[in-house]
């Protein structure tokens, strides 16, 4: 029998954004809106969008690559895969799958995780129990989205918003104590999932001529429901991690926030009393990609030398479901 874990710690990052950029001029060319608009709106200047014959795991393979390259470990080594993800390459097998295939990696677990926005935290936190329960010591956990395959782009209001983009973590068991992933919390309201949904393509709307002529497969958001509540849920469940872990805010050198609006962003700050230069943002340049999102931010905050160790790192996301998750990390 296995013996649990007692940490898990973050050995490598990676992340990937698609060649093809866009700015809020070029996407003036496509609906009406303006670079004013979305600036001052939502803060984005630009997204990336994968061209058509990149798939979701594509970018998944190419994130992967990097963290598992910054981690130093032999890729034989892993033995789980989790990718979070609502634009998979397809509804089934799982995009883990065929990324288990095209890393040319072991016959190991590989499974996706749906959690739309939320889905980065919520691999973590399942893959990170599943290292702790001893069962399994090198993870490579995913958040990939390919956002621009459901963008309705005569939806003013949501195609401006999101974009494509891949990020990974290597996650590794170690015996060394007080330093990884000290905690996570997630959670769930299922009761109002047409806030922020894509209403055909499953069992209660099955595909058909109608649901395409409707436009029932691109995103359908309730934006400003959403905003209030992203502001209330991201400010409670960083509270609750914090407390759980006896932690004041002030405490925290970084924290990274789901990459959705600037203006979310600058009222959650307020509300947990937190100035903006602990904070790490990128949407300006990569715009709302859902389950990729805190990890892309991770990895660049990484890489730009923002993260040192023993920086204690607050991760926090909130998207469809409605879901949210947080979690707290002391940098090894
Ligand atoms: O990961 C979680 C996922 N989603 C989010 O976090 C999104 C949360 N919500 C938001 O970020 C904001 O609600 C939006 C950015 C989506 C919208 O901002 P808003 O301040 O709530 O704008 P609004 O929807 O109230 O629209 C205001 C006006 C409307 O015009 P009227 O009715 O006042 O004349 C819209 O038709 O802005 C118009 N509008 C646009 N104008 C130019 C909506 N979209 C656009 C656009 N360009 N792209």
């Amino acid at each position: 029998m296995s013996q649990s874990t007692q940490s898990v710690i973050i050995t490598g990052t990676g992340s990937y954004t698609p060649a093809k950029v866009l700015t809020n001029d070029d996407m003036a060319k496509i609906v009406d809106t303006s670079d004013e608009w979305i600036r001052t709106r939502s803060g984005i200047r630009e997204r990336c969008f994968a061209g058509q014959d990149e798939k979701t795991s594509d970018m998944a393979v190419a994130a992967a690559e990097k963290a598992i390259s910054a981690a130093g470990i032999d890729r034989s080594d892993i033995d789980l895969i989790i990718v979070a993800t609502m634009t998979p390459d397809m509804p089934f097998p799982s995009t883990a799958c065929i990324l288990q295939s095209k890393l040319g990696l072991g016959n190991i677990t590989a499974f996706d995780i749906q959690a739309a926005c939320s889905g980065f935290i919520y691999a973590l936190n399942t893959g990170s129990n599943m290292l702790r329960s001893g069962a399994y010591k090198k993870a490579l956990i995913i958040g990939a989205e390919k956002m621009s395959s459901i963008l309705d782009f005569e939806d003013r209001a949501t195609c401006v918003l999101f974009g494509d983009a891949a990020s990974a973590i290597i996650l590794e068991a170690s015996d060394a104590s007080g330093v990884g992933v000290l905690g996570s919390i997630t959670g769930s309201d299922g009761s109002e999932p047409s806030l922020l949904h894509q209403p055909a393509g499953g069992s209660t709307i099955p595909s058909s001529h109608e649901s395409i002529d409707a436009r029932q497969h691109f995103i359908k958001m309730n934006g400003k429901e959403i905003f209030k509540q992203a502001v209330r849920i991201m400010e409670q469940v960083s509270s609750n991690i914090l407390e759980q872990h006896k932690f004041k805010s002030e405490q925290i050198d970084l924290l990274i926030p789901h990459q959705a609006n600037m203006r979310i962003i600058d009222s959650f700050a307020k509300r947990l009393k937190l100035p903006m230069g602990k904070f790490h943002n990128n949407l300006d340049r990569f715009g709302n990609t859902s389950a990729a999102s805190v990890g892309l931010a991770l990895d660049e905050a990484y890489r730009k030398g923002r993260i040192q160790s023993g920086d204690l790192i607050l991760l926090v996301a909130f998207g469809a479901g409605l879901t949210w998750g947080a979690s707290l990390i002391k940098w090894q």
